[in-house]
């Protein structure tokens, strides 16, 4: 297969709050898939814009920065910082990380939320807000846990029940409670605005209805349950952080600000407008937006699915002028609805919730610190919670670390080239193929439409599993081959044999480039390739009108890497190389386990 895509791919991962570091059950859910799957389209030759950045505004930001003793804005430069050292570290391959605070953010926010209001899918009105008794301060609806009036859930939340998937209102929940102290929530009337969502139930319905047989199953199924139950949305909240309302009588108010989700959803679009200015055509970003043939995916846990399915696609239509209450577009001009959005599960750790507060949690940068980012990496493609709600043990991470990535990949590619820089010195040239060697390239050329079928349809595991096995045949070969027996008695078909070895090592190379870009950019060395095969992002120092720097996650993402296989080229020499993968002591799980607390 050669690669003659030039599509314009949007790969959209979810914005991280700025509240903490992130730990490994975010970015198998959020990250890792859609780095995967950015990587492989670009493979392929489409034209894939990556952005997302961090998600600073809202509850979960304030309540920590109280939490922590500092501003809201503090917490957020803080973890800002923390979380684009860590994806960075981690390959995401970023065209754009940014950041929610930013003027360009803030602009590209409230010009939406005009469109939407100019359209006539927005309005206030006056509501019933939870508030602190004990600080006066407004509870926001992720923060109040009490009994789902729908299902009888008993720990459903101010915003939307886990259990049956229904957006809910802070005040129908049966015996509410603060999640911050327990006390019980006071309602008061406020005004608020609010997205007129009911508008746009029919035409959501047959957009999501369109989208049968392509989206995940549990995605389509939950994201069409939620049409049934449409009310408006407040999308302002009480509260002093956050992006300004952009109205007369409005925009100066301390105490009133839009509703963080709706200001990051919105990101996506800004940070692509920013990624255009930055790199020097401000109007690039339209190609990912715009045009007819472009492709966006959004990737995400689960709890995110009814703001990017169904808030996030009202949100576009209403700007398009496109729900019940017709309009035109606004001044940036009408804009896509996603192709895809791709959910994941949740990953729980040794049996039990991720939780930073109980310790039940292993950050991104002490995994990186102790282990390989591609064996996390290859844990959450092979075992990630892709469609069921998975289970990440130390011991099982150890194992397939240990017994697949170190014994099969590393294996075959330590042994190959080892063997044929100590006895040849160089790629050997085959000479006459005979029918296993045949039948061994044939394989391994036919897994790239496999492999690469699955990585499409972000099938993670079924395209890891299957170059797994190509590179499981591969060691086969070389052990019923035998090479090392005939050094004396046939040194041509010594050769033979180890160039069609070294053959399938390039190969499951690039197999493994979407999935394991660091240990692949290595083997491309090994085999005496030169310069960058995987590209890696960079952070950037930026700043906005002289003020405080941060980062950013870019890249040039333009590597040499390519979706075929590629003929090695006999005479490059080879020397004996180092191991690709270090094996993990099997006691280290005891270690890791008894870090957890309460255990
Ligand atoms: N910050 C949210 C979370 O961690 C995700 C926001 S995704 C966005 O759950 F698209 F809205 F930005
Ligand atoms: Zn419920």
């Amino acid at each position: 297969m050669s690669p003659t895509n030039s599509r314009h791919i949007l790969a959209a991962p979810a914005w991280p709050y700025a509240n903490g570091p992130r730990h490994i059950g975010h970015v198998s859910g959020f990250g890792l898939p859609c780095d995967m799957f950015s990587r492989y389209h670009r493979m392929i030759g489409d034209k894939v814009l990556m952005v997302s950045g961090t998600d600073e505004h809202g509850t979960p930001i304030q309540v920590q920065a109280d939490a922590e003793g500092v501003t809201a804005r503090e917490l957020a430069d803080r973890y800002n910082r923390v979380i684009a050292t860590d994806l960075a570290g981690l390959g995401m391959s970023y065209d754009l990380f940014t950041r929610t605070t930013t003027k360009n953010h803030y602009a590209v926010t409230q010009e939406i939320f005009t469109g939407l209001l100019n359209n006539g899918y927005i309005f206030a009105r006056s509501a019933l807000g939870a508030i602190s008794p004990s600080t006066g301060r407004t509870l926001p609806d992720r923060y109040i846990e009490g009994t789902c009036p729908i299902c009888g859930y008993e720990s459903a939340r101010g915003d939307q029940c886990d259990n049956c998937g229904n957006q809910l209102d802070p005040a129908d929940l049966i015996n509410p409670r603060s999640k911050i102290n327990g006390e019980t929530p006071a309602f008061v009337e406020t005004e608020q605005f609010f997205l007129d969502l009911p508008a746009f139930a029919d035409v959501l319905g047959s957009w999501l209805q369109s989208k049968s047989g392509q989206w995940r199953s549990n995605v389509l199924k939950f994201s069409l349950n939620l049409l049934g139950d449409l009310q408006p949305r407040a999308i302002t909240r009480d509260l002093d952080w956050g992006v300004p309302i952009p109205l007369d009588g409005w925009r100066d108010r301390p105490d009133k600000r839009i509703y963080v989700w709706f200001d990051a959803v919105i990101g996506y679009l800004s940070a692509s407008i920013e990624w255009a200015r930055r790199s020097g055509d401000p109007d690039a970003w339209r190609a990912w937006w715009q045009s007819p043939d472009a492709l966006s995916y959004y990737f995400m846990g689960k709890d995110n699915i009814v703001f990017h399915s169904e808030i996030w696609p009202a949100m576009l239509l209403g700007y398009n002028g496109q729900g019940a209450s017709g309009g035109t577009p606004g001044s940036l001009g009408a804009l896509n609805l996603p192709a895809e959005v791709v959910s994941s599960e949740y990953l729980t750790m040794e049996g039990r919730k991720f939780s930073s507060s109980r310790s039940v949690v292993i950050y991104v940068r002490d995994f990186l610190e102790r282990y390989d980012v591609d064996a996390l990496r290859y844990y959450v493609a092979v075992a990630g919670p892709e469609n069921q709600d998975t289970d990440f043990t130390w011991s099982e991470f150890i194992r397939r670390n240990n017994d697949e990535l170190v014994a099969n990949w590393g294996n075959l590619v330590n042994r190959s080239i080892s063997f044929a820089a100590r006895n040849i010195g160089s790629i050997p040239a085959a000479g006459d193929l005979t029918d296993a060697d045949r039948r061994l390239l044939d394989q391994s050329r036919a897994a790239f439409a496999a492999v690469g079928e699955s990585l499409g349809r972000s099938r993670f595991k079924s395209g890891i599993t299957e170059a797994m096995r190509t590179i499981g045949e591969a060691n086969k070969y070389l052990s019923d081959q035998a090479p090392w027996k005939l050094r004396e008695s046939d040194p041509e078909r010594m050769k033979t044999i180890l160039h069609v070895a070294l053959q399938l090592v390039d190969d499951g190379k690039t197999l493994l480039t979407p999935f394991l870009p660091k240990s692949s950019q290595r083997v491309h060395e090994m085999l005496g390739g030169a310069g960058t095969w995987a590209d890696m992002p960079r952070i950037d120092e930026v700043s906005e009108d002289g003020g405080k720097p941060y980062p950013v996650i870019t890249g040039d993402y333009t590597g040499a890497a390519v979706w075929e296989s590629r003929p090695i080229r006999p005479g490059t020499p080879l020397s004996a190389p180092t191991p690709l993968f270090a094996k993990i002591d099997p006691k280290v799980a005891e270690e890791e386990v008894a870090r957890l607390a309460g255990k």
